[in-house]
């Protein structure tokens, strides 16, 4: 017996959100509705004309792929048109989409990165679709950043899409991780993993080496010990270049995503909003932890709404072993 996105999540609401009337489960439909039409030209990306540069820089000076500005064109349609949304914020929209909608109807903020992995397309390695969910806190129309520059600890729910050998949507409400797995046949996403758990160790390690010589120091030791074997097991590198794909394997498989800050990025490429904060709410809510070298992602406060942010997402272990090289040696001896 099949149990779709859909009808898990009127289950969850049913059960959770007595009082959404529906409203969320008929939010989270857009994102899926916007997902299958993702996918959908991915399949057949080289057939289309929707391969390579779409000729224009985005607001983060990034060449946009033809396919960035659909997957963004098909989130902001299909979210836009739930009355539920009142505000929208894309990796690919300099300034948020509001919507002129009442404070009681427009109860939602959606952020999303609507094609993760660009430079990934043209190659046909695994992409992605990453978003989060907030309450609106004020009366939108006119304190529109207030509303978008909420701590990550305040979403309401969070997810991904990977687009790879299969297509599975991966989201928590708070309540656990469940993935679905989308299946052709039916034309849904259909429940494949229920609570989904990550391994409190991993066999992997996953950052891009060819960056490491800018590496900050505790970067580099934490490396350097998981080379060693100092956490008791041996590493194996895995770098995807797709930062959903790297994190899909650390959910299922375990082990510790890094995008330390480097000289190209002195705060970090990956961005807070709509990259780590959706990402450390899963990894969160599936025993592991996200960190960006200093505190716990969830708990930063955003100043603006494309902020870039170191991040370290992964398995406890990894995580906590890195942290120690984070404090001052004196505080290490004491952790120990
Ligand atoms: P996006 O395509 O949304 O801009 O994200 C790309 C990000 C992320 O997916 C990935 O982890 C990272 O860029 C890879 O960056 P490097 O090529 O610098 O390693
Ligand atoms: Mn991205
Ligand atoms: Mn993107």
């Amino acid at each position: 017996m099949i149990i779709t996105a859909q009808q898990h999540i009127l289950q969850q609401q049913q059960a959770y959100f007595p009082e959404a009337e529906g409203t969320f489960s008929w939010l989270l439909s857009g994102i899926t509705l916007a997902a299958k039409m993702i996918q959908g030209k991915i399949r057949q990306a080289a057939l289309l004309d929707v391969l390579g540069a779409a000729g224009a820089v985005n607001v983060q000076g990034e060449a946009q792929q033809k396919l960035d500005v659909y997957a963004n064109q098909a989130l902001l349609h299909c979210l836009g048109l739930r009355d539920s949304v009142a505000i929208l914020v894309s990796e690919e929209n300099e300034e948020p989409v509001t919507f002129d909608r009442a404070p009681e109807t427009g109860k939602y903020v959606v952020v999303f990165d609507p094609l993760d992995g660009s430079s990934n397309i043209d190659v046909n390695v695994s992409v992605g679709t990453i978003f989060s969910i907030y309450r609106r806190q004020t009366d939108h129309r006119d304190k529109v950043h207030a509303n978008v520059l909420q701590k990550g600890v305040q979403q309401v729910a969070s997810g991904y899409v990977v687009y790879g050998a299969s297509t599975i949507l991966v989201y928590t409400a708070g309540r656990g991780v469940f993935a679905f797995t989308l299946d052709p046949e039916v034309g849904a996403f259909v429940l494949s993993h229920e609570n989904l758990k990550m391994p409190s160790q991993g066999p992997y390690y996953s950052v891009n080496e060819a960056q490491s010589a800018g590496f900050p120091s505790e970067y580099q030791q934490f490396i350097a010990n998981m080379r060693s074997g100092l956490f008791g097991r041996s590493y194996n590198s895995r770098y995807v270049g797709s930062l959903v794909a790297d994190f899909h394997r650390t959910m299922l498989k375990g082990g510790v995503f890094m995008y330390p800050s480097t000289k190209a990025y002195p705060t970090g490429k990956l961005r807070l909003l709509y990259e780590a904060n959706p990402l450390a709410f899963i990894a969160e809510q599936a025993g592991g932890m996200a960190v960006d070298g200093h505190q716990r992602i969830l708990d930063i406060q955003p100043t603006d709404i494309h902020q870039r942010t170191p991040l370290v997402l992964g398995s406890r272990v990894e995580v906590e072993e890195f942290q120690k090289c984070c404090l001052p040696v004196e505080a290490v001896v004491q952790a120990r």
